[in-house]
C-alpha cells in the first residue's frame, strides 16, 4: 500500500479529487496518510478533517527562520511515513534536501501545459492571465515529478482543455480544473501506486 503525503495551501480540490479516487476505487493501493499545509486555515485541512485523515498545519511564521521551518516540515513529511508526496497547491518553495531524498517520489498538478506558461511566477491565476493574453486556443493541465527547479521534472501526464473566446481567468481556471486537474491527477496516483511508470533519462515510461 503505497503510503502518501498531500501539501496543500489552499482550498483542496486536487486534494479531494484524490481522496474521491481512493473512496471510488479509481486510484488502487494508496492510502493518504497525512495532509500538511502551511496555512492554517487553509480549506483542505477541512477536507482532510472530514475524511478522517490527520491534518497537521506548519507555519514559517511559527518560526525563527526558513531553515528551522525546513528542517521541521522534512521531519512532518518523515513522520508521516509518506512513500509519495503530492503538491496539490502547495505555495512553499521545496527545501532542496527534500526533493533529493525524494528523487522522483514528489509530483505536482500544474495548470498549463509544460513547457508552455509555467516556471517562476507561474501559479494560480496568473497562469491563466497569461494564456488569456497570449491568445493561445488550448491550454490544460501537467501532473510532473518535482526535481530542484521551478516546473522542470519528468512529465507524468497532460491532459489539453479548449480556450474560448470570452473566457475570463477565473472560468478558465474552472474549467482547466474540471477537465484536466482532477483527472489526471489521480490518474497518476494510481499509476505510481501501481508501479506502472518508472523515470529514464528524464522521461516517464509508461509499463503497460
Ligand atoms: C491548482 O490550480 C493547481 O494546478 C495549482 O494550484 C491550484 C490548487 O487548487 N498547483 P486546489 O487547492 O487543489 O483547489
Amino acid at each position: 500500500m503505497l503510503k502518501i503525503a498531500v501539501l496543500v495551501s489552499g482550498g483542496g480540490t486536487n486534494l479531494q479529487a484524490v481522496i474521491d479516487a481512493i473512496d471510488n476505487g479509481t486510484i488502487t493501493n494508496a492510502e493518504i496518510t497525512a495532509v500538511i499545509s502551511n496555512n492554517k486555515n487553509a480549506f483542505a485541512l477541512e477536507r482532510a478533517r472530514n475524511s478522517g485523515i490527520n491534518a497537521i498545519s506548519i507555519s514559517p511564521k511559527d518560526f525563527e527562520n526558513r531553515d528551522l521551518f525546513n528542517d521541521a516540515l522534512i521531519k512532518t513529511v518523515g513522520e508521516s511515513g509518506a512513500d509519495l508526496i503530492i503538491l496539490a497547491g502547495f505555495l512553499v518553495v521545496l527545501p532542496k534536501k527534500m526533493t533529493e531524498n525524494y528523487e522522483n517520489r514528489i509530483i505536482n498538478i500544474h495548470p498549463s501545459l509544460i513547457p508552455s506558461f509555467c516556471g517562476k511566477g507561474f501559479y494560480g491565476l496568473k497562469v491563466h492571465e497569461e494564456v488569456l493574453k497570449r491568445g493561445v486556443k488550448v491550454t490544460g493541465a501537467t501532473c510532473h515529478f518535482v526535481d530542484s527547479g521551478t516546473d522542470t521534472g519528468p512529465i507524468i501526464l497532460q491532459k489539453a482543455v479548449d480556450v474560448y473566446e470570452g473566457d475570463t481567468p477565473e472560468v478558465l481556471q474552472r474549467r482547466v480544473m474540471e477537465q484536466a486537474e482532477w483527472i489526471i491527477l489521480p490518474k497518476a496516483v494510481n499509476l505510481i501506486a501501481n508501479g506502472k511508470i518508472h523515470v529514464e533519462d528524464g522521461r516517464v515510461i509508461t509499463v503497460a
